[in-house]
């Protein structure tokens, strides 16, 4: 390859993060500088062999958020967040998480410049989540109480000590997150005919169908900047032909949308998504009511052998809840709900490596420690092959 061409191509694959990239679907001011850390373009993976084995979909694509610069979605919603709150002049943000906001809050925080207060539920938040906050040099406070008291925390304290928030009531982070429809419309030249998607907060299922209705309520839905209007979520145009069907799950502990009531104790393995009274509530379920989805709960064994089928079948590695995506669309298909010959992508919202521990130990990987001989070793893999 000549050295222009070459040129050439590292130019074209250059990811400036999404701001650059989706400047006119934002509403963010002209001219402000971003605070990026090249987030998006995550991949949009067909599956080759689950579909067969766990009987879904033969068009099941996954988008894989954990390869986003910290591991998770949210590094979508908080460039924007991050880039606001910087720009407002503000110097520092809080959050309260289950771990993956706060992960990616220290993150975009530390390359802003900005300092980062992050509420976490003490025991419950994933070893990988944990480093990262740690290390990108947060002000972690672990309180004795679960995600909806630190929510209750973060909303009384914020306005009275001049911090941003940057958990998804904040509108700039459902405003980053939408760029994950349009990425996926992109690729696949259409909108699904189904997104199947875990709910905590329940702020991703919202910034999901506002991106698909902004994009089938116009064409070239990038060229004008109609999202600069705040409130900045606002009903599906009527003609949403080309809109998928949106489905949420959620986890059987953890499932105030299904059950139509808040949870006092969320319990769940997928410690994500362990909300028992998420913020974005009434987005989420007019998001499933004007696209004719539904909401349904996965049990925590059902989303940990999706987790382990989806790795085990396609070398995917996401996290629980993550999971709960594949889990939900395998009861969801096997009923009839959602058929065969549908084009459906799954989010999978975070990377399996933010929680080592739930991975290692439920597998059943043969795992052993031998002597260190060539006979050893060649018995093991004979009775194997
Ligand atoms: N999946 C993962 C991996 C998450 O971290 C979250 C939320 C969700 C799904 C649910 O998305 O809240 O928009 O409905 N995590 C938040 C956090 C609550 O603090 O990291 P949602």
């Amino acid at each position: 390859m000549s050295k222009s061409s070459i040129k050439q191509k590292n130019s074209e694959q250059k990811n400036n993060g999404l701001i650059e990239n989706f400047r006119d679907c934002l509403p963010l001011e002209e001219g402000i500088v971003p605070v990026s850390l090249s987030e998006g373009f995550t991949p949009l993976i067909r599956l080759h062999n689950l579909p067969k084995a766990w009987g879904l979909p033969t068009n099941t694509y996954v988008k894989y958020e954990g390869l986003n610069p910290t591991g998770s979605f949210k590094d979508r919603g908080m460039t924007v967040a991050v880039t606001h709150a910087k720009g407002e002049g503000k110097n520092a943000v809080i959050c309260a998480s289950t771990g993956n906001t706060s992960a990616s809050a220290a993150a975009y925080a530390a390359r802003a410049g900005m300092r980062s207060f992050v509420l976490i539920p003490e025991g419950k938040v994933a070893a990988g989540k944990m480093a990262q906050a740690i290390i990108e040099g947060a002000i972690i406070i672990r309180i004795r109480g679960n995600f909806d008291h630190g929510m209750e925390i973060v909303k009384d304290l914020a306005p009275r000590l001049g911090l941003a928030i940057v958990n998804s009531i904040n509108p700039y982070r459902l405003q980053g997150q939408k760029t994950a429809a349009l990425e996926i419309i992109e690729i696949l030249g259409r909108a699904p005919d189904y997104h199947c998607l875990p709910v905590g907060n329940a702020g991703n299922i919202s910034a999901y169908w506002m991106g698909y209705s902004e994009a089938a309520g116009r064409a070239g839905y990038c060229s004008e900047n109609e999202s600069a209007r705040l409130p900045l979520y606002r009903n599906a145009p009527h003609s949403v032909s080309s809109a998928p069907v949106m489905v949420g799950y959620q986890a059987e502990g953890a499932a105030p949308i299904v059950n139509g009531a808040p949870v006092e104790n969320p319990e769940t393995v997928a410690t994500a998504i362990r909300i028992g009274n998420p913020q974005s509530w009434k987005m989420a379920t007019a998001s499933a009511d004007e696209s004719g989805g539904w909401f349904r709960t996965c049990s925590d064994d059902e989303i940990l052998a999706a987790q382990r089928a989806l790795a085990q079948n396609e070398g995917v590695f996401c996290e629980p809840a993550s999971a709960a995506s594949i889990a939900g669309l395998a009861k969801d298909a096997k009923d009839g709900k959602i058929a065969k010959d549908a084009l459906v992508v799954c989010t999978l919202t975070g990377n399996g490596l933010k929680d080592p521990d739930i991975a290692a130990g439920g597998s059943d990987a043969i795992d052993r420690v031998v002597d260190a001989g060539a006979d050893q070793v060649s018995e093991l893999i004979k009775s194997n092959l």
